[in-house]
């Protein structure tokens, strides 16, 4: 009867550790008893990506913490928006936030870029590696020039932006760089192939480089999202070259906010994680499967990713 009772127990505490965890245990440890955002008031973060989706929200959860920032994109006009908000949330002025526009693909715009935002903070303290684009398409059905794309603005552009600033990182002497990887970048994911190549390459780079820099005193973060509620699906690269995938999110979709990301996302960054699950389940179940027991787990994702592929196949935009 007590053992019953023991198992329902544990069976009732793993339905809801299912239901409503949404990060890894060590982030969530950090949570709650590890440091707060706010202690991370004064620093400057420079974040790529932060005209829409998870870097928006990024630029309002340091804002909100009391970072000073730089905000780079493409779209200068959505930049000043995101300023004007960041200003309104905190205590902020508007000399604490400068709007540096960044086209990633301009690679050779990277080293004065790096240099305008030093000669304006004197220092950058976090680097966030957030732009990128999803890609939706089945590898058979890619065109290679697809593949060139993603590699250069999802692998190349963030080693690019990162290689600017780390000369003047390791001048000041300490320093700390995020990525927003993805639980692509943990498992491969049918129908993403050349996306989770591109964020796999990633882990790989900045892993190395956390170990290289260590005795500089420079941080890595990789922070893996799961699904989250952004534009990512609007600009997603398809199968063919300048095509985009054009598909909005609905509300309905199983996904994380892009601020609840944000907020977990500088919570690891406060806490220098070395990497961050960012996720509801499944997906967070299956990167325990994939880092504890990739056999198991590479067996189990040949025969459920075919439904995922075929969903690809068919058109249909909101995987899982
Ligand atoms: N949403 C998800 O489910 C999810 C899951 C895991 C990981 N991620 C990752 O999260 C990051 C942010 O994506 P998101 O979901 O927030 O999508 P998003 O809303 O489309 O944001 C993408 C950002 O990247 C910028 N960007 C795109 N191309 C650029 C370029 N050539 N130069 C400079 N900036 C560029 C965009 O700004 P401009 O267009 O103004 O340049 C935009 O601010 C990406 O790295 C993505 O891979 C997303």
């Amino acid at each position: 009867m007590l053992m019953l009772l023991g198992v329902g127990i544990i069976v009732v505490l793993g339905i809801i550790i299912f239901k409503y965890l949404d990060c890894d245990l060590t982030l969530l440890w950090n949570l709650k008893y590890g440091k707060q955002p706010n202690c991370l008031a004064g620093k400057v973060v420079w974040i790529t990506g932060c005209s829409s989706g998870i870097g928006e929200g990024l630029a309002y959860e340091f804002a909100s913490a009391g970072c000073r920032l730089v905000l780079s994109a493409r779209r200068e006009n959505l930049l000043k928006e995101v300023k004007q908000k960041c200003i309104e949330i905190s205590t902020l002025t508007a000399d604490d936030i400068l709007v540096q526009p960044l086209d990633l693909l301009d690679f050779s715009s990277h080293p004065s870029v790096a240099e305008t935002v030093i000669k304006y903070f004197k220092k950058v303290d976090i680097l966030v590696n957030n732009a990128g684009r999803s890609q939706r398409g089945l590898i058979v059905e890619t065109a290679l020039e697809v593949d060139r794309q993603v590699f250069e603005l999802d692998l190349l552009a963030p080693i690019s932006v990162t290689k600017a600033i780390l000369p003047y990182m390791i001048k000041q002497r300490q320093g700390h760089i995020m990525c927003t990887s993805s639980v692509a970048g943990k498992l491969g994911a049918p129908g993403s192939g050349t996306y989770s190549a591109a964020k796999h390459g990633i882990q790989g780079f900045f892993d190395t480089l956390r170990i290289e820099c260590a005795p500089d005193n420079i941080g890595v973060t990789m922070a893996c999202p799961g699904p989250v509620f952004s534009d990512a699906l609007v600009h997603a690269f398809t199968s063919e070259p300048d095509k985009k995938l054009n598909v909005e999110m609905q509300k309905s979709w199983n996904r994380m906010t892009a601020r609840r990301c944000a907020y977990l996302m500088v919570v690891a960054a406060a806490n220098k994680l070395h990497e961050a699950w960012l996720t509801p389940n499944p997906e967070l179940f299956y990167c325990y499967l994939f880092q504890y027991t990739p056999y198991i787990a590479k067996k189990i994702a040949v025969k459920l990713g075919q439904g995922r592929a075929n969903k690809v196949k068919a058109g249909i935009a909101n995987l899982h």
